[in-house]
């Protein structure tokens, strides 16, 4: 299987030995204690469960400067994001050992012990070099760039050992994963060759087509699907519903054995390029050997072009930065000269009128007065799902 990033064996910073974790959980009791934003929480949800290998906790001011402006810390590894741990608390010392609190779990529990090996403090200059780098947008209207800039201008850094995965398993005991048990997995199917697909959306036709392309033109022995199951903006479609839509569109249209349906804990970015590349390391990090990256992949709005987040991997990303490789999709819809579902560069005599192109306010539209979208684009069982779940939220 394929080697994580940055080291050989995958180091997840969850406390896997229960004595120990139960020694911790004691010991954070008596601890001073800070109450994590969503973006940190998630940060230490990944890191618990070797997504952000071979980081050991979070960066400090001069590792996140240097990965916003060219993806290595300050050592040289490459990582496409700066994982932090901003906050407006104060009263942290450097040097202290502290408890972080859970800000989506009731009562807050621990989620993590720190030790804190700086404790700076970051300008509004710094803050918007990193945003601007990390988002290629300081538009305060960009959802990853609004939320960044909201988490607070002392910067926490050090290590960290983490008890839980907050509220993931809880909320999603058959489809929340770590890297690890994904890595497991994948050897227990007796895998090698995997391509992942990353979503943070239903899956409509050209997703279900794109995920059988990608199967078929790499001969993988099965596909990864990895949904993000954190925070996403609103009016995005919540993660228990995307997922029972996922489970039945491979139920019905999936030979058994060939998928493994799946979601990782993690608040969406809308980072467009560099979020790709940050997929595309966490998906090593489970042991994926492919990852699709297609139409305005992790994007928002109108921030990046349909194919910034392919061009990054061959402009900005070092050669031997990664071992995985991006499977790069076009715009993928159905053809209704060749009655089924291909990608526009497969079709060069098309126009647009050729293909069943709908507007995802469209498709929202329509699902909320429960009319199915033709089924070009959506399956009916599918649609039947996500229909049911707009017609009760309108009512
Ligand atoms: S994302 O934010 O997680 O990227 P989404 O779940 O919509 O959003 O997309 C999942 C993957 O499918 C991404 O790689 C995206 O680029 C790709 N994708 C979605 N729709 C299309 C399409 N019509 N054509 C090609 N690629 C697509």
């Amino acid at each position: 299987m394929i080697k994580p990033h940055g080291s050989d064996e995958l180091n997840p910073l969850f406390v896997d030995n229960s004595e120990q974790r139960h020694a911790l959980e004691a010991e954070a009791e008596n601890l001073p204690s800070i109450l994590l934003n969503s973006a940190a929480a998630a940060n230490a949800v990944m890191l618990g469960g070797g997504y952000f290998n071979p980081l050991t906790g979070y960066m400090n001011l001069a590792d996140a400067m240097a990965v916003a402006e060219n993806m290595h810390t300050s050592s040289g590894l490459f990582f496409p994001v700066p994982v932090l741990n901003l906050t407006s608390e104060a009263g942290v010392e450097a040097g202290s050992r502290i408890a972080l609190r859970d800000p989506n779990v009731e009562g807050n529990p621990v989620l993590a012990i720190m030790d804190v090996d700086a404790v700076e403090s970051v300008t509004e200059e710094q803050i918007d070099f990193m945003a601007e780098k990390i988002f290629r947008t300081l538009d305060p209207n960009h959802p990853g760039v609004a939320t960044f800039k909201s988490l607070g201008k002392t910067m926490l850094s050090g290590s960290i050992q983490v008890l839980n995965f907050s509220y993931f398993q809880a909320d999603f005991p058959d489809t929340f994963r770590t890297a690890v048990e994904i890595r497991n997995e994948i050897a227990e199917h007796g895998w090698n060759k995997v391509v992942a697909f990353q979503t943070r959306n239903p899956m409509h036709r050209a997703h279900e087509e794109l995920c059988r392309m990608a199967m078929e033109d790499l001969g993988t022995d099965g596909i990864l699907i990895h949904m993000l199951l954190g925070k996403l903006k609103p009016g995005d479609i919540p993660a228990e519903v995307r997922d029972a839509s996922i489970r039945k569109m491979v139920e019905v249209y999936f030979p058994e054995n060939t998928v493994m349906i799946t979601g990782y804990g993690f608040d969406m970015l809308y980072a467009g390029p560099r979020e790709a590349v940050l997929h595309a390391v966490f998906r090593q990090n489970c042991g994926c050997s492919h990852l699709i990256v297609g139409r305005d992949h992790a994007g928002v709005g109108d921030y990046y072009g349909g194919f910034d987040a392919q061009t990054i991997f061959e402009e900005e990303v070092p050669e031997d930065a990664l071992e995985l490789q991006i499977y790069n999709a076009d715009h993928t819809a159905y053809s209704k000269k060749l009655n089924k579902v291909v990608m526009m560069r497969d079709a060069p005599d098309h126009s647009k009128d050729d293909f069943v192109l709908l507007s995802g306010t469209a498709v929202r539209e329509m699902l909320g007065k429960g009319i199915a979208p033709p089924p070009e684009f959506s399956r009916p069982e599918v649609a039947k799902i996500l229909s049911d779940y707009y017609q009760l939220l309108d009512s």
